[in-house]
């Protein structure tokens, strides 16, 4: 049934050659969809361009903060689905540049759509929020739920906030958007390249044999979802949306509302590949350490998902640990 939904449907992706935006475009098109999607550049070592996924795709290089260059794309094609997920995702280069991740996340969010406004085509718009847009609570309100307002303080947070506010008000009476937000927790899985990010971090410095430096104490506390959920959670939300216009204007949460330490997961990850010596010694480093410029503990509530859709993630982290593994093996072994 799912199939017969996205046969044909033409889709723009933004931020197609990123971790999500490559795995959600490798299961639109097994299904049908016909998709387009714009990325800032041409990225080699993307899934989309590994797995060849690209060579089914209408590409467009560019910058989502250029709006002549967006507002060309919108009006050139007659698009029924958008997915809204590029953005400068990275938390230490928002830290030391501000700015450019402002530009790209904010102004980007408001570009694309502005370009929208009255265009009938499009049934059915998701704008990737995150977590990061709630910023700190005490661990004592957590897990964060929809209607928890915003906190952010640091720039990436803050850049996630805005673009979520903005989504909300695209969406309200004044502009009538077909927008719905989403709010994951972190997310991990085959694709995911950016090596600031922990998973890939400790998979990269396992294979290389090399030391891991941890960013903080490894106290933090994180929420990881798998990547397979999160792809059938798009799917499912922008189905939905495209079919039930009432849905404009929601938001929703997904995780798995399982928290789990930074220490932890590096201990889960080296325990597994019998590497107990070695997490002793990242422990020692980590003591020392202070986290600057993250928020203490995030995870989430998705029961407003399993209200309205029955959905819940199906992957969990000790069941998925070795496909990640043996991907990041692949994908580093001549690099
Ligand atoms: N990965 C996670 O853990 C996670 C968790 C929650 C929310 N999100 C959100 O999901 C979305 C996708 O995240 P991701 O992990 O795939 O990120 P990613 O960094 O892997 O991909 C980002 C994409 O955005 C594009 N992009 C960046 N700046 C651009 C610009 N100025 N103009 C045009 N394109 C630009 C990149 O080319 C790339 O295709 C983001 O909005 C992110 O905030 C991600």
């Amino acid at each position: 049934m799912r199939a017969n939904f996205w046969k044909n449907k033409k889709v723009l992706i933004t931020g197609i050659n990123g971790f999500v935006g490559s795995n959600l475009a490798k299961e639109l098109i097994k299904l049908g969809a016909k998709v387009h999607g714009i990325s800032l550049y041409k990225n080699k070592n993307s899934l989309l361009y590994i797995e060849k996924i690209e060579k089914k795709c209408r590409l467009y290089n560019g910058d989502i903060s250029n709006y002549k260059f967006l507002n060309k794309i919108i009006k050139k094609d007659k698009f029924e689905i958008l997915f809204h997920l590029a953005a400068q995702v990275e938390v230490g280069v928002a830290n030391k540049n501000p700015f450019r991740t402002w530009e790209t996340n904010i102004r980007g969010t408001y570009n694309l759509l502005n370009s929208i406004l009255n265009k009938k085509n499009i049934k059915a718009i998701i704008v990737a929020s995150s977590d990061k847009s709630y910023g700190s609570y005490p661990k004592k309100l957590l897990p964060y739920k929809e209607n928890y307002h915003s906190k952010a303080i640091f720039p990436y947070d803050v850049s996630k906030a805005c673009a979520d506010m903005i989504s909300q008000t695209y969406a309200s009476e004044l502009y009538n958007l077909p927008i719905v937000t989403t709010r994951f927790s972190n997310i991990y899985g085959p694709g995911q390249t950016h090596f600031s990010a922990l998973i890939p971090d400790l998979a990269r410095s396992l294979i290389k044999n090399k030391d891991f430096i941890p960013r903080g104490n490894g106290t933090d506390i994180r929420d990881y979802v798998y990547i397979k959920d999160i792809v059938d959670l798009y799917l499912l939300l922008a189905k939905r949306l495209f079919k039930n216009p009432n849905l404009k204007g929601e938001i929703f949460n997904a995780g798995t509302n399982q928290p789990l330490k930074v220490k932890d997961i590096v201990r889960k990850f080296y325990f597994h590949k019998n590497q107990k010596k070695k997490y002793s010694k990242v422990i020692k480093v980590m003591k020392k350490k202070k986290t600057k410029g993250e928020i203490p503990y995030q995870f989430m509530d998705y029961s407003k998902l399993k209200k309205y859709f029955g959905w819940k993630p199906k992957y969990n982290f000790k069941d998925t640990i070795d496909e990640v593994y043996e991907w990041y093996l692949k994908s580093l072994q001549n690099k």
